[in-house]
Parts: structure tokens; C-alpha cells; sequence
């Protein structure tokens, strides 16, 4: 599938971006407040206590913070973070190594923890729940089981997949939080924070004009402030205003609410083929040439969220609002209505 502008995931174009925008504190890692003010209770106490925290699991759609959260969470707790993904442990012994060579209070952090395979995570149980790994030692009749103490340490998961976790992987972290999209206000200022560690002049009103268009999403917040000072620079002073950003992105084809081309074309088709829906999930596929579940994981949360597209028992239906964003009479003849947002 091809990489659009406006995705959660990682594109290379990040990772080099990424790495200055970090924020390293609670205080200057903006929004989803209620998380970042339960975990500020939980870092605290466990100071106070001088015990290492609870386990944590994060998880939510991609780019909203969580591995940024877990490396201020070592940040804040002082302690050392030892990152690692589901995908990149591939044998038991690899696991059963990185534990045995955690100290007393570090944080493990496994990313995309729901694709770590079944044996590597029945290590985990006991290790998260007593500190300790069983290790078999030898094959055959003659092989012997040996239990080995473990420093207390925290584990700290991320996933964007929470349904594809075990229930006993699960059960095992005593902190569970669920990061959610960030409002337009908190992505200005997340732009506007951004701006000034890259030392891009923007006003006011063009932070808010790529915020908008972010989708609840500071990964993309951030990766269209990138593109649009590229527009500034050519074709203006460099300042990044409320007119520049509008042109840039609309060159870049993302509209004012965030959608993209292929946000469109399924809108579009649910309403030309299918009357407007609703219309079964396997249907819509067929007629717009993708996969099922791309449609499910990619494309549809957004429009959902937005309100545009509504999931009903018999299927994918645009709503009154996704008619009326689009300029579309319900009854068929276009007009131009322009939603006031
Ligand atoms: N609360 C925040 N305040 C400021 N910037 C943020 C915040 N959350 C995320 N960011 C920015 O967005 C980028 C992406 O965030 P991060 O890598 O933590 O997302 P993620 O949830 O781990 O994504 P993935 O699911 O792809 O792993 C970060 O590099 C950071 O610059
Ligand atoms: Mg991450």
C-alpha cells in the first residue's frame, strides 16, 4: 500500500525529526492529561516508596505519544530504559537475556508487544508477576529446569493492537492506559512547541491551520509543520502563515478537516455505488480494491471519528455530516455546501 501523508505510522521521513521533537518531561509532553496525571501519581508514589513501578501497558492508534511517554516515564523515575519490540525477540533465550541483564528499578519497554510470540511471552508471566525465569537447561529426559531471581524491574508495553493481546500477558501489567487523539487547541500547541526547536517563525493562526489537519495526531502534526515550511520557504519568507499553510497542504491534498484523496474516494463510493450505505465491510472492499481489514484499521477509524461514517449492524453508511462535508445533496444533485468548521 502506498505510504500517504497523513498516516500514524512511522515513515522515514520521521524518524530524523522525531528524535529533537521528543519531549522528555511530563510537563512539556502535551495533552491526554488524565493518562499523563494518573502516571505522575504512580511515578511519585513509587519514589516515595522507592520501589520500582508497577507495569505499564499504553496502547492506542499510532503516533500519539507512547514511546514518548515510556521514555519520560524512565526520565522521570530516574531510572534507565531498555527498548526493545514483539518483532525483535525472536528466540526465548534472547528474552530470558535482556531480563537477566535488567538492574533493580529499570524499565523494560517492549514495543508492539502483541506480536512477541507465545514462548517468549510465557517467560514473561512469571518474570512480571515474581521476578523470576525458569531455565531449561539440557534436552531430552535429561534436561533440568533451573529458577533464576530477576531484579525488580517495570515493564512497560506498547501496542496499537490491544485486542490482539492474551489475557494473561495483559493481566500482568496493574497500570492498563489508553492514549486518545489530541484535541485541535493541544496540537497548536504541540506545532507551535515544534516550531520553536526547529526555529520556524509561524503565527498563531498557521499553527492552528496544520493542527486541524492533523487528525488528532501529533506524529502528523509535526510531519506537516515539516512540509509546510518547505512552502514557506520557496515560496514566501519563510514564515509559516495562516495563508501559506492553507496553500501548502491543500497542494499537499490534505483537506481542512485532515482527509486525504483516499478518505474521499471511500466516502465517495459508499455514496455513488451504495446509495450511501449501508453497506457490508467485504462489498465496499471489492469496490474500492482494497483489503478488508485495511479498511477497518486504516481507513475508517478517522472518518468515524470525524463523524462522517457511521458502522450500523448492516454495514458502513455515511452520515448526514459526511454528505455535508462533502458538498453532496443527500437526494443526489450536488452543491457545493461548504460545512462552516
Ligand atoms: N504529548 C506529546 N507532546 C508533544 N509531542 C508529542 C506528544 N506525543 C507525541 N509527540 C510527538 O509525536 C512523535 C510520535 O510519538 P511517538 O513515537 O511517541 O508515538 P507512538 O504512539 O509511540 O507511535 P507508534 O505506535 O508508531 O509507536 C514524537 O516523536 C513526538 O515528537
Ligand atoms: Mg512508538
Amino acid at each position: 500500500m502506498e505510504q500517504r501523508i497523513i498516516t500514524g505510522d512511522l515513515r522515514d521521513e520521521d524518524i530524523e525529526l522525531e528524535q529533537g521533537l521528543r519531549p522528555l518531561t511530563f510537563s512539556t509532553y502535551i495533552g491526554q492529561e488524565r493518562v499523563k496525571s494518573a502516571m505522575e501519581v504512580y511515578v511519585k508514589a513509587a519514589k516515595m516508596r522507592n520501589e520500582p513501578l508497577d507495569h505499564v501497558l499504553l496502547y492506542g492508534p499510532p503516533g500519539l505519544g507512547k514511546t514518548t511517554l515510556s521514555n519520560i516515564i524512565a526520565n522521570e523515575m530516574n531510572v534507565k530504559i531498555k527498548i526493545t519490540s514483539g518483532p525483535a525477540i525472536e528466540r526465548p533465550g534472547d528474552m530470558a537475556a535482556i531480563l537477566n541483564d535488567l538492574n533493580e528499578g529499570d524499565i523494560l519497554f517492549i514495543d508492539e508487544i502483541h506480536r512477541l510470540n507465545r514462548a517468549i511471552e510465557e517467560i514473561l508471566y512469571p518474570a512480571m508477576e515474581d521476578f523470576v525465569i525458569d531455565i531449561v537447561i539440557g534436552k531430552g529426559p535429561g534436561a533440568k529446569s533451573i529458577r533464576l531471581d530477576l531484579p525488580k524491574f517495570t515493564m512497560v508495553g506498547a501496542t496499537t493492537r490491544i485486542g490482539l493481546l492474551t489475557a494473561p500477558l495483559r493481566d500482568r501489567f496493574g497500570v492498563i492506559e489508553r492514549l486518545e487523539p489530541y484535541t485541535v487547541s493541544e496540537l497548536c500547541q504541540i506545532v507551535s512547541r515544534s516550531a520553536d526547536v526547529l526555529n520556524i517563525e509561524i503565527e498563531p493562526k498557521g499553527a492552528e491551520e496544520i493542527a486541524r489537519r492533523s487528525r488528532g495526531t501529533p506524529r502528523i502534526a509535526n510531519r506537516l509543520l515539516k512540509r509546510v515550511r518547505d512552502f514557506a520557504q520557496v515560496m514566501h519568507d519563510g514564515i509559516i502563515t495562516e495563508d501559506i499553510a492553507i496553500s501548502s497542504l491543500d497542494i499537499l491534498e490534505v483537506d481542512k478537516m485532515g482527509l486525504d484523496l483516499t478518505d474521499r474516494k471511500m466516502l465517495l463510493a459508499i455514496i455513488e455505488k451504495f446509495g450511501g450505505g449501508p453497506v457490508g465491510v467485504e462489498s465496499l472492499a471489492a469496490s474500492i480494491n482494497e483489503e478488508t481489514d485495511t479498511i477497518e484499521d486504516v481507513y475508517e477509524p478517522y472518518l468515524i471519528q470525524m463523524g462522517f461514517l457511521m458502522r450500523t449492524p448492516r454495514g458502513r453508511q455515511v452520515t448526514d455530516l459526511g454528505y455535508k462535508y462533502l458538498g453532496i445533496n443527500k437526494n443526489g444533485d450536488s452543491n457545493q455546501m461548504e460545512l462552516d468548521m
